[in-house]
């Protein structure tokens, strides 16, 4: 496996090919879906949620993002890592932005910032590409703006709003976005996003007409439980895995099976 960077990203786009990304929060993780050859992870925000049983992505911190992207820095190799800036990190000006970005690439080891956005942080946006920092844009649902959306809902709906997200996707690449994602947006609106960028989009909920897919680790692996969203692919069902090597153990423990001779010390 080859460590990848942006210009592999552009060149996958470029022979018309596709790309995976996952989330990542931990070292394990990380060294397993990098060893998969996934070509990119994503610290996302989306611990708040999945790691750390909030509602919503709204309260994560930055120290706790730090901690996270250092985790999973330190479990792979190859994968190129892209980090979130967590809500409350970069809205209030270019400038907090790039002091934002700055201290992930100075402290963790990530590759790239991405932040949630439409066409007005194109200033922002350049800011941070400005910076030398590759920068990702997030586009359509953009859960961190879940009340001002009105709760999770599909984006770029209709020839208007269709018309208007291919609009902030080329701002946002004018502006220095090394890749756009798109979240929840119906299928032919993303392909019609992909085709009239140059630089490769990433979906999850975009259908399969983007450059790259991204999904949860917990969602598609089936360790969250639950209802999973529509745009879910489940690769496999680690919780009933799990649940049931736990109560193995307590089986154990309680009959006296566990430890056996071999685990103790003479
Ligand atoms: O935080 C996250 O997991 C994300 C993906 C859903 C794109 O932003
Ligand atoms: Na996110």
């Amino acid at each position: 496996l080859k460590k990848i960077r942006t210009v592999h990203l552009a060149e996958i786009k470029k022979n018309g090919g596709h790309f995976s990304m996952l989330t990542a929060y931990d070292q394990y993780t990380a060294e397993i879906f990098d060893a998969a050859g996934i070509e990119m992870l994503l610290i996302g925000d989306s611990a708040a949620n999945n790691v750390m049983g909030y509602e919503t992505t709204l309260p994560i911190t930055m120290d706790e993002m730090v901690v996270f992207a250092k985790a999973v820095a330190a479990g792979a190799k190859h994968s190129f890592l892209v980090c979130d800036l967590p809500f409350g990190s970069y809205e209030i000006s270019p400038q907090q932005a790039v002091e934002s970005s700055i201290r992930l690439m100075k402290e963790t080891g990530i590759h790239a910032v991405k932040i949630e956005c439409d066409e007005r942080h194109a200033e922002t946006v350049a800011a941070i590409a400005a910076a030398g920092i590759p920068v990702l844009a997030h586009i359509g649902f953009t859960p961190q703006s879940e009340h001002a959306l009105g709760g999770y809902r599909v984006q770029g709906r209709g020839e208007e709003a269709a018309a208007a997200m291919i609009h902030t996707a080329k701002t946002l690449e004018e502006a220095g976005a090394f890749c756009v994602l798109m979240e929840m947006v119906p299928a032919e609106v993303a392909r019609r996003v992909d085709e009239a960028l140059t630089v490769p989009t990433i979906g999850i909920g975009a259908g399969n007409g983007t450059t790259g897919q991204v999904l949860v680790w917990q969602d598609m692996l089936g360790l969250r439980s639950g209802r999973m969203p529509k745009f879910v692919k489940q690769y496999a069902q680690l919780r009933p895995i799990i649940e049931q090597a736990a109560q193995a153990y307590k089986t154990d423990v309680a009959s006296g099976a566990f430890p056996a001779p071999e685990h103790s010390f003479d």
